[in-house]
């Protein structure tokens, strides 16, 4: 137990957030709730990438100022974590002046330190990923991430001297294995370090829409050494001291692996040149892809998360993410992939035990969950496996296993759904009710167990669950340390309430 700090990337905003966004706020939150739960003092931030070249030409392109494309653009991320139940604790939005100060206090010490210098720089640019790049990595002539074409870029600026910590970088690597995963990615930047680190330019030349280098004019800062720091402007670097010293380094960044380099290799460099401890670990994840290509706002291939929250809900939303994508892969969103999901998983499986339990426990004790007899051997059964997936849940998350820990509570799920086809209640209600007694005791716990377990996942269900089988204390307040077998109370009254996921119909 203890302080635990979680970050998203800032999102760009020039255009609205898809299901891409979406996916990196749901591992966090999911984490964050997770965090919580065992008793954590989580500080979540997430926030908005404001600055540079690709947002002032959009705002171009709409005729706007780019600061009145951020305030529009931002409304429409803050809504949709909203419905999306995002639990972040900051927002950061790289136009704001405690973010802009320290920016530029950090630019300043780095120079005065000796590590950023001036210089010409001359190469390529790629806008959409705002990445400088030279001849030789180039793939085809073009940028080597994103594919697109190139700007010929030839300016005095600054520079940041990258190259100085290449050795103390792979140290790092080294001695803390754990620090970028997953391992198949640590390798590729390991790799890509160890081929040497080039000094790497930080400023732009008439890009107005960047924060002001201090005491040079007509040049800003680059947009990728702003938003990084964010990580530490946000818990008050250089601000509020004693609240960073509590909250710095950041136990965990995810990130998606597009981004993996910005945040493994340049930001620790930077993080070293100021005399700053470094993060836990990277996370990165791969890519929702469309089509075998990635879903992007240029490519024109996203999937709104609007409109899948309002047809099926943010929690199955939620779950789809986490469950159809392990956090290192790809996976490829379609809709019906997504209605497989919801109708197997959720409505049968899961919707259907609340359903049948608290329908049994009305009908055969007036609502009131009964207290349980002698466990048979079935019972049992299912009471060991909750205690299993129990483990098995908290050990996946803290390794960010988060699909395989969903296919550990579905085990359960099912072994409960099981039960019921085994002992058959609506037999036992004539020939033993004291073993009835104990099927609905058990099956109503079970429920109790797996809405603990899914709250994380998918909090809005998880809480409805939580009232249809009677609980009184809020779902918020649930602890790991609930995840034990028994401490549901006999005499709580159950309250049916609507289907948690109502079947979807094909011909609809
Ligand atoms: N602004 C930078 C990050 C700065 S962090 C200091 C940026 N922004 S972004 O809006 O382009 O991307 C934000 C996050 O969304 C990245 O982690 C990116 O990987 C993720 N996704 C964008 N499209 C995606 C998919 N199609 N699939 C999964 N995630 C992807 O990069």
């Amino acid at each position: 137990m203890g302080k635990y700090y979680i970050t998203t990337p800032l999102y760009y905003v020039n255009g609205i957030p898809h299901i891409g966004h979406s996916y990196t706020c749901v591992i966090a939150d999911t984490l964050a709730r997770y965090r919580r739960m065992k008793g954590d003092d989580v500080f979540f931030l997430t926030g908005t990438d404001e600055h540079g070249e690709k947002i002032a030409a959009e705002a171009r392109k709409r005729g706007m100022e780019p600061q009145a494309l951020a305030d529009e653009m931002v409304l429409r991320f803050i809504g949709l974590w909203k419905s999306l139940n995002i639990t972040y604790s900051d927002f950061i939005r790289t136009t704001q002046q405690r973010h802009v100060l320290v920016v530029q206090a950090f630019f300043e010490r780095l120079k005065n330190a000796g590590d950023i210098y001036q210089g010409k720089y001359s190469g390529l640019y790629c806008v959409p990923c705002e990445s400088f790049w030279t001849q030789t990595q180039l793939k085809d002539g073009l940028c080597p991430d994103c594919g697109r074409d190139l700007r010929e870029l030839e300016e005095e600026g600054y520079f940041f001297r990258m190259s100085k910590y290449q050795q103390a970088l792979l140290r790092h690597y080294e001695e803390n294995p754990g620090f970028i995963m997953p391992v198949s990615r640590r390798n590729e930047v390991v790799n890509f370090v160890k081929e040497g680190l080039k000094d790497l330019c930080i400023t732009r030349k008439n890009l107005a829409w960047g924060i002001p280098v201090p005491g040079t004019p007509g040049l800003s800062i680059y947009v990728w050494f702003d938003a990084l720091i964010n990580y530490i402007s946000a818990p008050g670097y250089l601000d509020d001291e004693s609240r960073f010293q509590y909250l710095w380094p950041a136990d965990v960044h995810f990130v998606g692996k597009d981004i993996l380099k910005f945040h493994a290799v340049i930001w620790p460099s930077l993080l070293l040149a100021a005399g700053l401890p470094l993060p836990g670990k990277v996370c990165a994840h791969g890519w929702w892809l469309f089509d075998s290509k990635k879903m992007s706002k240029s490519l024109g291939n996203v999937i709104d998360p609007g409109f899948i929250i309002q047809k099926y809900s943010a929690d199955a939303l939620r779950y789809f993410l986490l469950r159809e994508m392990p956090v290192g892969l790809d996976g490829t969103f379609s809709i019906p992939a997504f209605e497989k999901r919801f109708n197997g998983d959720l409505a049968n499986d899961l919707g259907n035990l609340l359903n049948r339990t608290v329908s049994m426990i009305e009908q055969y004790f007036k609502g009131i969950i009964p207290e349980s007899g002698e466990n048979s051997e079935s019972a049992s059964k299912l009471a060991q496996q909750s205690q299993e997936a129990a483990a098995k849940v908290c050990e996946l998350m803290e390794r960010t296993e988060f699909s395989l820990a969903l296919e550990s509570v579905w085990g359960f799920i099912n072994t409960a759904n099981k039960f019921i086809e085994d002992v058959r209640p609506w037999k036992l209600k004539n020939e033993n009710p004291e073993a009835l007694k104990t099927a609905m005791y058990v099956l109503a716990e079970s429920l109790r167990m797996t809405a603990v377990l899914v709250f994380p996942f998918m909090p809005s269900k998880a809480a409805e669950m939580w009232v249809q089988i009677g609980m009184d204390k809020k779902i918020e307040d649930a602890r790991t340390a609930d995840l034990k077998w028994g401490m549901l109370k006999p005499g709580t009254m159950v309250r049916k309430g609507n289907p948690l996921f109502p079947r979807i119909e094909k011909d609809k």
